[in-house]
């Protein structure tokens, strides 16, 4: 099962999430990105055809070798430069607000814990940056969220942890952004993979001018979550966002 992940998985998602049906959701996506902009979940660098020129810098993490490996071609042809700077988006080697922009493309369905990326995500964002999200995700009908919990385990197991019954939306608001712009529809293809969420999310600037306080790589760790993540609609985190004394 680890060649399966490590070797060929990569490979497959490369093909499958490298189809004509993505490029103007990624396009759409990578519009309004800034400055220096950390891509969790980088993968095999489909995105970086789209990045606008105000782009300067990536801060790319991906916890395959394998799959940055295959972005290879597509790094020598990028103006922005893309260095790979961490594993895991739950616990980014990155200083507090030290990005204008982040950008996470159908990778929150795959990280065990989605809400500590965002966190993550919003701990290292300059105040009121702006995160650009595109995912797949749970679906508005029940009939297909039916099959979409029905197909979850063996998506899980054939897709690298891959669910189908993540809520990005629902996930970006309880991690307490803004959000500013949201598109989310059947994007074609079979139902239960193809409910897409495109948004751009603001991250808050506190009382003070300064970014609100969030659980960096070096922080203490919070109380654990529920096994597996909690991916449902209307999920809280297990920790809280208030300042000091208050
Ligand atoms: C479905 S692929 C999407 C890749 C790319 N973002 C795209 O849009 O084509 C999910 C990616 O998330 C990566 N990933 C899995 N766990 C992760 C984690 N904890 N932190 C960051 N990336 C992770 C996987 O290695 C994989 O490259």
């Amino acid at each position: 099962m680890a060649v399966y992940r490590d070797r060929v998985l990569p490979h497959i998602i490369d093909r499958m999430c490298g189809t004509a049906l993505f490029g103007p959701w990624r396009a759409e996506a990578s519009a309004g990105l800034r400055g220096t902009v950390v891509e969790i979940g980088f993968g095999s660098g489909l995105n970086v055809g789209h990045y606008p020129p105000e782009v300067e810098r990536v801060l790319a993490v991906e916890p395959s070798a394998t799959a940055f490996g295959l972005a290879a071609g597509r790094l020598r042809r990028s103006p922005a430069t893309v260095e790979r700077i961490g594993l895991d988006g739950q616990s980014l080697p990155l200083a507090d607000a030290s990005c204008d922009s982040a950008l996470c493309t159908f990778t929150l369905c795959t990280v065990p814990r989605p809400e500590l990326a965002l966190a993550e995500l919003r701990r290292v964002l300059v105040p009121g940056g702006r995160l650009h999200l595109l995912e797949h995700g749970l679906a508005p009908d029940p009939a297909v969220v039916a099959w979409q919990h029905r197909l979850d385990p063996l998506q899980g197991h054939l897709g690298g942890g891959c669910h189908l019954t993540v809520d990005p939306l629902g996930l970006v608001r309880a991690a307490g952004f803004t959000v500013e712009s949201v598109t989310a529809r059947y994007a074609g293809g079979p139902k239960p993979w193809t409910y897409f969420t495109r948004l751009v999310a603001r991250a808050p600037v506190d009382a003070c001018g300064g970014a609100a306080p969030g659980r960096g790589a070096g922080s203490p760790p919070g109380p654990p979550g529920p096994p597996g993540g909690d991916r449902r609609r209307g999920f809280r985190p297990p920790y809280r966002w208030a300042l000091p004394g208050a």
